[in-house]
């Protein structure tokens, strides 16, 4: 079989974005990807050809058309959300076949800043028919996250007073949505250029940091999701109700994977003597969040938002967007299709 695929081609070739044709004979079995050969920021990232990712009896071998950033990227391991189509499958594969179009958490160790991502078969999910594969790929970890903060650790209820802080970023947006989808009163914080955002996606209240600090409006909150970690225990304290919870999700934006474990201690300790709660988790894939996430976006209740799109040569740029702290929704990685004749 003659394949010719229209690809990005900067290949260990100085990082010059070029599009050109390959032609290729017979099978594949290489791919560009962006790779890193030394511990460092995203500057060490190189898009390279290697080799196409094995897979193993229960993998599935996807054709990835999106992945997103998270910030957990600048960590050595990066590109966790792909979407995509289905490529081959292991021999105890059940669910998927190829050709379908699919979303989910790339292998163990990252990978979907790539042409091929190998990903276990629990970790994917058909993709929601009204998504595109860009918006798919922004689903996975942050609406996790989203959902695991509201609806498992605060079990949000209708008419619950609900503060999502960084309501504009990647998991605010889901988590605003996600609050709402539940019946809570929403309120959202973010930055003047997003309030309009906020708005546009449920929030029914948004405080503009800028201007006003929300634990000291004398409001108090039903559950707070906290994904900037800029405020004082204390402070977040005052703002909870007597039997309120706090979910301090953010760990700054020092490129650190969730709150420091000091700061994590403190509120544990500070929590732990009063009514309300303080609770902590890390994310990690799950095919029925997964599941319950793409009902919500097909029943039109969560929409993921988009900031804007990369190419894979621009990982890099991606990265440093994503590390700067203000993305508006997500950043997402597009990788262009083959062309098939
Ligand atoms: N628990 C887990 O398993 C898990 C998983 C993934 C990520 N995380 C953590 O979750 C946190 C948030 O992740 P993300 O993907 O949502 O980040 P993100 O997409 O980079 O979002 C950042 C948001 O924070 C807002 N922000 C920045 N400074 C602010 C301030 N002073 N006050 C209020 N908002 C402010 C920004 O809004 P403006 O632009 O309007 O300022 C931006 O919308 C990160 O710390 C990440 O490490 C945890």
């Amino acid at each position: 079989m003659i394949t010719t695929e229209t690809r990005e081609s900067e290949l260990a070739s100085g990082g010059i974005a070029a599009v050109e044709s390959v032609t290729a004979i017979a099978e594949v079995t290489t791919m560009g990807a962006i790779v890193q050969e030394k511990y460092g920021t995203a500057e060490v990232l190189e898009l390279r050809d290697i080799d196409k990712p094995d897979i193993g009896d229960h993998d599935v071998q996807v054709r990835v058309r999106a992945a997103a950033v998270n910030p957990a990227d600048w960590a050595p391991v990066r590109g966790t959300d792909v979407a995509g189509e289905v490529e081959a499958v292991g021999a105890s594969v059940t669910r998927f076949q190829p050709g379908d179009e699919v979303f989910g958490w790339s292998g163990r160790l990252g990978g979907a800043f790539a042409e091929y991502a190998s990903v276990t078969e629990d970790a994917l999910v058909h993709k929601p028919a009204n998504l595109t594969f860009e918006q798919a790929a922004a689903v996975p970890m942050a609406a996790t996250v989203a959902l695991l903060a509201v609806r498992d650790h605060g079990r949000v209820r209708a008419g619950q007073k609900v503060l999502v802080n960084g309501a504009s970023g990647g998991i605010g947006t889901f988590a605003v949505q996600i609050a709402k989808s539940l019946g809570a009163e929403v309120t959202g914080v973010c930055s003047t250029s997003n309030v309009d955002l906020v708005r546009s996606i449920g929030a029914d209240h948004v405080i503009d940091y800028t201007k006003e600090d929300f634990t000291r409006t004398g409001q108090r909150y039903d559950f707070i999701l906290d994904n900037v970690s800029n405020r004082s225990l204390s402070d977040l304290r005052r703002a909870l109700t007597p039997k309120g919870t706090l979910v301090p999700n953010g760990g700054g934006f020092d490129h650190r994977w969730v709150a420091g474990g000091g700061r994590l201690i403190r509120a544990k300790l500070s929590f732990a003597f009063g009514s309300r709660s303080v609770r902590t988790f890390i994310a990690s894939p799950k095919q029925e969040i997964l599941v319950a996430l793409k009902e919500l976006i097909e029943t039109g209740k969560v929409t993921p938002i988009i900031d804007r799109t990369y190419r894979l040569s621009e990982t890099r740029q991606a990265i440093d967007h994503v590390g700067g702290g203000h993305a508006r929704g997500k950043v997402v990685i597009t990788v262009i299709k083959a062309v098939t004749s």
